[in-house]
């Protein structure tokens, strides 16, 4: 193996002599990457370099449709005659191993492959999926949570994961809002950097670093409908000042890659889109990492209505800017004859070999093709008790207090009688969530287990609704009994015997994620029949929501004394669940998203636009915004999340009411814990700049810290103002400052409770 390695790069140096460069074996190693990337392209014929940016699927899992021609044996044809730069989904040492091999040791030139796999919030040992783990609003433990996914990743011969997205979303009929950090571009941009920064490390060459992707360039999460891949048309001042902040975010933490998307974004589907690729990614933001298009993306722009065949599509999405065609097969078959016909320069096919070599160079894979093929690393690495430590701290740090009203929670630990309810309740699949397929089946700690380890109650068991299985592309895909009420009898009879009730209810995981809209919000199957059964004959009910996106749970809060929304929260699901419910730890999440009280609301955020007619001109009027069957508030707004104790606002200062150039406003508030626990709270600063070239939301997250207190104590908390924060894409088409006339508001939700004004 080293043997070709080193002939590999003899004969890369042998040919930067022969070029007169000036170098010897010595001095090999300081050339830049730059350079040593030119010296290979300089070795490669059209074909080879078309052969960099083909990326094809692996040969067992499968996350997208396959075409015909994806049959295994042509691509291990194309494998070995260096027409393949990149694989997804081979995972583990011995698969990577092999691919590996024959990339390096079969090709002409040996060139490495990247390996990429979608590590969305874990590899095989799983922490909350992307949605919860905004909702710690904790930076530091959501890096350390991609970092160590990265490390077990990097342990099973991954080197690049097809992770963060950070497609903003408002629609919770979306299945993917699960993958993303909610609807603020604020917060998604912190949380879009955080990861970044954990997956790639300090040092993308160490052996414990992958490389990410930003993901999806751009607006897929503004799909019509919340119906996955729909149509996207959004405004510039939409697409700048909402969807585009987090995509710069990673650019800010120097990402090496970007996918594209599949939507169209006006009329242009992203992967053909010039003007975002080329102009404002390449352009405008000086990215200088590759682009990998989205799973058979360019054959997509087909049924669009964009390409009218595969060769034109190759052509659309190359000089479009998309450097890697994943799994469309259009690049490999079109593109060399697409430069013999001049419809697609040659240089640009250079550029984009370029970005993909040099990250395989940051990577460290030319120096060993195999440094992530270590059995014995594999072993040591994969599920050790760091990577549990860590994911264990990042599940309960993302559970969401929603309603405790007569302080049911924490339970006691001791002498209690509790009765375990609901058909997720004993299921070790659902918490692992969505995406997830580097991770065995059922190897989540369920909340019954949970509950067993943290106490000495007893604790009675009844399912009250199935499971159903059904079969998919995942072979696994489940869903929750819609007809079968054979269960109700037995958990109504435990519900009767107990103190307490705690009832975990929910989606099973993959009700969410790729291809998982829904158009209904409530908790599915028969499960909210079952709960009003329930609550019929024990009101001290304790509901876990196990979810991965908002649900309309109006009755739920309406009669129940208590609940927790604990998403998917991953392998130590349970654990983390009993650890909040038996007050082990105080919950201090913050919804990263709004929960609609009904489908008929959404997209609902809170930076909304004011309109023309925002509130109720007199009594009785009907014209103004509003809804005549439903009131404008969410059931929970975004932000918002209680502890065990409670936290009291007051005392708002700012420094100064103007901000000018080269000075700041301080803003200063009072917080105290008012109630009986130590508590952690998730202060937040909202502003809005009152009138504007183009109208400006309601109220825009600008600012948020954490603050720990103990019972009584208080403390002042101070943010700083300053007039970058002000600025937005106005419509000038440029980053700037508007002068005039603004508000700040403080909270622990977006709903604040103290305001001040300023001017610039
Ligand atoms: C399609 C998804 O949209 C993308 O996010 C994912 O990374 C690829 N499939 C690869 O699985």
């Amino acid at each position: 193996m080293k043997k070709v390695i080193s002939a590999f790069l003899i004969c890369t140096v042998v040919f930067l002599v022969s070029c007169n460069q000036n170098v010897n074996l010595e001095g090999a190693k300081e050339v830049s990457i730059s350079k040593k990337v030119d010296s290979i392209l300089a070795l490669m014929t059209l074909q080879e370099k078309i052969g960099q940016m083909n990326q094809y699927n692996g040969f067992w899992d499968v996350t997208g449709p396959t075409p015909k021609e994806g049959d295994a044996a042509h691509k291990y044809e194309h494998l070995k005659s260096g027409l393949v730069g990149s694989m997804l989904n081979v995972r583990g040492v011995e698969e990577v191993t092999k691919v590996q091999k024959i990339a390096v040791e079969e090709t002409r030139l040996g060139i490495p492959l990247i390996i990429g796999f979608d590590v969305i919030h874990g590899y095989k040992t799983l922490s909350p999926i992307p949605l919860a783990e905004a909702a710690s609003w904790d930076l530091e433990v959501i890096k350390n949570s991609a970092a160590v996914a990265a490390k077990e990743a990097a342990a099973n011969g991954i080197n690049w994961t097809f992770a963060p997205m950070v497609d903003i979303s408002r629609d919770a009929r979306w299945g993917r809002v699960m993958e993303g950090a909610g609807e603020d571009p604020f917060l998604g941009s912190k949380i879009a950097y955080a990861r970044v920064k954990g997956f790639q490390g300090e040092d993308l060459s160490a052996v414990n670093t992958i490389a990410a992707c930003s993901k999806h360039f751009a607006g897929y999460g503004f799909a019509e409908a919340g119906k996955d891949y729909n149509t996207v048309d959004v405004s510039l001042s939409t697409l700048y000042n909402t969807i585009l902040p987090p995509f710069k975010a990673t650019i800010d933490a120097d990402v090496k890659t970007f996918m594209n998307s599949f939507n169209e974004l006006a009329g242009i589907p992203a992967t053909g889109n010039k003007f975002l690729q080329r102009d404002v990614l390449k352009g405008d933001w000086n990215y200088k990492g590759f682009v990998v298009s989205d799973w058979g993306s360019i054959a997509e722009m087909i049924p669009h209505g964009y390409a009218k065949d595969g060769k034109q599509a190759a052509e659309l999405a190359v000089n479009a800017g998309s450097d890697m065609d994943m799994e469309s097969y259009l690049y490999v078959n079109h593109i060399e004859a697409l430069v013999k016909e001049g419809k697609v320069n040659e240089k640009l096919i250079d550029d984009a070999v370029k970005r993909i070599l040099t990250v395989k160079f940051e990577l460290g894979l030319f120096d060993d093709p195999y440094k992530y093929c270590d059995l014995e690393r594999e072993k040591l690495v994969t599920g050790s008790k760091e990577i549990n430590d860590a994911v264990l701290d990042m599940a309960k740090k993302s559970i969401v207090l929603l309603k405790n009203e007569k302080q049911l929670l924490p339970l006691k630990k001791e002498g209690l009688k509790i009765a375990l309810i609901g058909p997720l309740a004993n299921d070790k699949n659902s918490p692992l969530g969505s995406w997830r397929i580097g991770a065995d089946d059922n190897t989540a700690v369920s909340v019954l287990e949970g509950l067993q380890a943290y106490s000495g109650n007893k604790i009675t068991f009844s399912k009250g609704v199935e499971l159903v299985n059904g079969e998919t592309i995942f072979g696994m895909e489940t869903s929750i009994n819609t007809t079968d009420r054979t269960g109700f009898k037995e958990a109504i009879a435990t519900a009767k015997n107990n103190d307490v009730v705690v009832m975990v209810l929910g989606e099973y995981s993959y009700q969410t994620g790729e291809g998982r809209s829904r158009a209904s919000l409530d908790l599915p199957g028969l499960q909210q029949e079952l709960l009003e059964e329930i609550y019929k004959v024990n009101k001290n009910i304790v509901l876990v929501l196990m979810n991965g996106r908002p649900l309309a749970i109006n009755w739920a809060n309406d009669n129940l004394p208590s609940i927790i929304e604990a998403w998917h929260l991953g392998t130590q699901s349970g654990n983390a669940i009993a650890q909040v419910l038996y007050g082990d730890y105080n919950p201090s999440g913050k919804l990263p998203m709004t929960f609609p009280k009904s489908v008929g609301q959404v997209p609902i955020y809170y930076n909304h636009k004011n309109t023309g007619r925002p509130t109720i001109p007199g009594p009785n009027q009907v014209f103004w915004s509003h809804y005549i069957d439903e009131t404008n508030q969410p059931l929970y707004e975004f932000g918002y999340g209680l502890s065990y104790t409670t936290f009291k606002y007051e005392n708002l200062k700012l420094s100064s009411t103007t901000v000018n150039e080269g000075n700041s406003i301080e803003v200063s508030f009072t917080l105290t814990n008012t109630g009986k626990y130590e508590g952690k709270e998730v202060t937040q600063l909202y502003i809005r700049d009152l009138f504007g070239s183009i109208t400006r939301p309601v109220k825009e997250l600008k600012d948020f810290n954490m603050v720990t207190l103990k019972p009584g104590e208080s403390k002042t908390v101070t943010f700083t103002i300053t007039k970058e924060m002000l600025q937005f894409y106005t419509a000038n088409n440029k980053w700037e400052v508007e002068p005039g006339d603004f508000k700040v508001y403080i909270g622990g939700s977006s709903n604040t409770v103290l305001e001040a004004d300023f001017t610039l």
